[in-house]
């Protein structure tokens, strides 16, 4: 079987954790080499940078922007790109959408730079399918907060830079993940996030077997 690179993109809280964790199991289980990746991170300069991008220390947007890029540049020229040459699966929890949601519909940077930008690090080798967990942010940030109380944490303390940001910001996010997946309906998969996590995790298995089939 030829590599396979899925992809989830989504507003904070759209359950994209615990979406990617079934996929991996669910996979691993049926004997495919599988590999589950977080944006940023999942290589040690990822993991640094990923560190300074999520507190609040400071950050111009142009800089931020060019941290996530180089974060992606490092995980795809080590990690995706020879996993897919091996035939392994990859799922990646954020990729290329993330930034054209947070950094160009959110923080309102060129859409075209991101493009480009996106290209160059990816190296033009995009997700086969990315399931797009949509939810609206209030019901996205409202989960973060459940969980960080969950977790016994203080969410006043606990947010990053981006749970942080506005109402608006978020909604600028969310609409930036629903255009991405109008402009690329054949690779993009919408679906519904407030559905039961069983329902979610059936319609994406589906699809995905859909692939390796
Ligand atoms: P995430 O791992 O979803 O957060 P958490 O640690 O709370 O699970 O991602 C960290 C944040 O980075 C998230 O708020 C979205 C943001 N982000 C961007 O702004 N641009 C990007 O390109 C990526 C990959 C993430």
């Amino acid at each position: 079987m030829p590599g396979l690179f899925v992809a989830f993109e989504g507003v904070d809280g759209a359950g994209k954790s615990t979406q990617t964790q079934r996929l991996h199991a669910r996979l691993t289980a049926q004997g495919y080499d599988v590999t589950l990746l977080r944006e940023p991170g999942s290589t040690e300069l990822g993991d640094y940078l990923r560190a300074y991008l999520v507190d609040g220390r400071p950050l111009t947007s142009p800089a931020e922007l060019l941290l996530f890029e180089a974060a992606r540049a490092e995980l795809m020229s080590t990690v995706i790109v020879p996993k897919l040459a091996s035939g392994g699966v990859v799922i990646a929890d954020r990729f290329a959408g993330s930034t054209v949601a947070y950094q160009g519909h959110g923080r309102r940077m060129d859409l075209a730079h991101i493009f480009w930008l996106n290209d160059f690090a990816t190296q033009k080798r995009y997700p086969d399918l990315t399931i797009l967990l949509d939810v609206d942010p209030e019901t996205g940030l409202g989960r973060v907060r459940q969980r960080q109380i969950g977790q016994g944490l203080d969410p006043a303390e606990t947010v990053n830079r981006f749970e942080d940001e506005a109402l608006r910001f978020h909604r600028a996010v969310r609409s930036g993940f629903l255009e991405e997946a109008k402009r690329n309906p054949g690779r993009w998969l919408r679906i519904d996030g407030s559905r039961a996590a069983d329902d979610i995790a059936a319609e994406i298995w589906d699809a995905v077997m859909r692939l390796v089939a």
